[in-house]
């Protein structure tokens, strides 16, 4: 196997991470990982937004959880409730994937956060893809504040996360599915 492959197999999502902050070099490369992903038409729908501020941090985990709380899912409210959760897991780093209107842009997203994840393990850092974490944007009062501070472009919105960071934890991979997969020739 060589070590792409390899870097890709050995990508996991990490749930657990040291209060350790990414180095901007490393965090300059996954950014850059993510805006050389495949985008349709070369339209690049995206923007990229690494939070390291501790209050914003704080903020977009707070906003997440006042939607949490309003769900339907008591699992959900449970877990709003506890002082200790953190949809992006504490990360010291939370990059936001904003896209824009266009009509693949979910899928650039995608794929840029799945490139920044796989860049992250082959720097020897944790990730986790993230979606629910966009629950912070859901109440459009907070979500035009949250916007605004982060700088996100009028027009893009938050689809995707990638929480970064030294992993505290090394889970096991999880089961592949092997019927998926067919070769004709
Ligand atoms: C579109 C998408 C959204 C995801 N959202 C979350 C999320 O909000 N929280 C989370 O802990 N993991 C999230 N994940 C990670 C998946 O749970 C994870 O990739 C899957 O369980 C397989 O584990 P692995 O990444 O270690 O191979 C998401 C993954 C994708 C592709």
């Amino acid at each position: 196997m060589n070590e792409t492959i390899s870097v890709m197999l050995s990508r996991r999502s990490i749930r657990s991470y040291k209060t350790r902050q990414v180095s901007d070099r490393d965090l300059n490369w996954i950014l850059e990982a993510g805006i050389y992903a495949a985008t349709s038409r070369n339209m690049q729908a995206w923007y990229l937004t690494a939070v390291q501020n501790p209050e914003l941090l704080k903020r977009l985990r707070d906003a997440a959880c006042e939607t949490m709380l309003k769900s339907d899912n008591a699992r959900n409210r449970e877990k709003a409730l506890d002082p200790d959760f953190s949809p992006f897991y504490k990360a010291p780093t939370l990059i936001i994937v904003s896209g824009n209107e266009s009509r693949n842009a979910r899928v650039d997203c995608a794929n840029a956060t799945q490139n920044m994840c796989v860049a992250a393990n082959s720097l020897g850092l944790g990730s986790c893809y993230l979606a629910s974490f966009t629950m912070a944007f859901e109440d459009p009062a907070v979500s035009a504040t949250l916007l605004r501070d982060l700088g996100i472009p009028d027009g893009y919105f938050p689809q995707f996360g990638v929480a970064l960071g030294y992993a505290a934890e090394h889970p096991d991979t999880p089961h592949r599915r092997r019927d998926v997969i067919r070769i004709i020739k």
